[in-house]
């Protein structure tokens, strides 16, 4: 796509926000607003990054079409924005409108008022860099399935590990990447163990996967 109505758009919509902040505000500590260009080739947007984004003043989305933006725009806007080119993933899409929207629904829901119970937000996929454990609602026996017995047990303290040692089953099968982050370091035995039995040993307060674990390949 060509720099020049690029530059014209984002001139206009740099100006309108500066506008809405007000000029008395404005001055040149005043933060710019972040430039997110959705793009393949960019930073991954994670949890970590829409917690980073909600807290932003001002986010403005540059969606691409075609092979993308000329990267001279890219140079020319961090003069008013700060320019942030981001990746939903490692695939490729037609244009960048389908990221945005995801990036939007993602920040948006961390803002306060937006999701109606916040306590919810806690003990979500990706919030502690392990996914979440099973959910399940009533009622307890549906077409000959229970929902586990520890969950109508009463016993909170059984309930929370349990989740966790959930936590930790569903991540080692589906995500074993992001146990690569884990701090290990301050897990209680009982989450230890729990870790070994799903293969993992705990070296210098990192998950290390045993040779010997049952499903590798080698
Ligand atoms: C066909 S893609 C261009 C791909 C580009 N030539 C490349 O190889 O990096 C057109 C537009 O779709 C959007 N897009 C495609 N894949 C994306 C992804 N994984 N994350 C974010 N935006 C993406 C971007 O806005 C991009 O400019």
């Amino acid at each position: 796509m060509k720099p020049e109505p690029w530059a014209q758009a984002l001139a206009t919509v740099a100006a309108a926000g500066q506008a809405a902040v007000g000029q008395a505000e404005a001055g040149p500590d005043t933060a710019k607003p972040v430039l997110i260009v959705p793009s393949p080739a960019g930073e991954r947007f994670t949890q970590a990054t829409a917690h980073e984004l909600a807290g932003e003043d001002r986010l403005v989305f540059a969606c691409g079409r075609y092979e993308g933006i000329d990267e001279r725009v890219m140079e020319w806007a961090a003069e008013h924005f700060t320019v942030r080119p981001m990746s939903l993933g490692d695939y490729v899409l037609n244009g960048g409108e389908v990221a945005v929207l995801a990036m939007v629904e993602a920040i948006g829901r961390l803002l306060p008022g937006v999701v109606g119970n916040p306590e919810s937000l806690v003990e979500e996929s990706h919030s502690d860099g392990l996914l979440e454990y099973p959910v399940y609602t009533k009622p307890s026996s549906w077409r000959d399935r229970d929902v586990p017995a520890v969950l109508l047990s009463g016993n909170h303290g059984k309930i929370a590990q349990w989740r966790r040692h959930e936590q930790y089953r569903r991540t080692a099968e589906r995500r074993p990447d992001l146990l690569e982050d884990f701090d290990a370091a301050k897990l209680p035995r009982a989450d230890r163990t729990a870790f070994t039995d799903l293969g993992y040993d705990v070296v210098d307060g990192h998950l290390k996967r045993r040779a010997d674990a049952v499903g590798d390949s080698a």
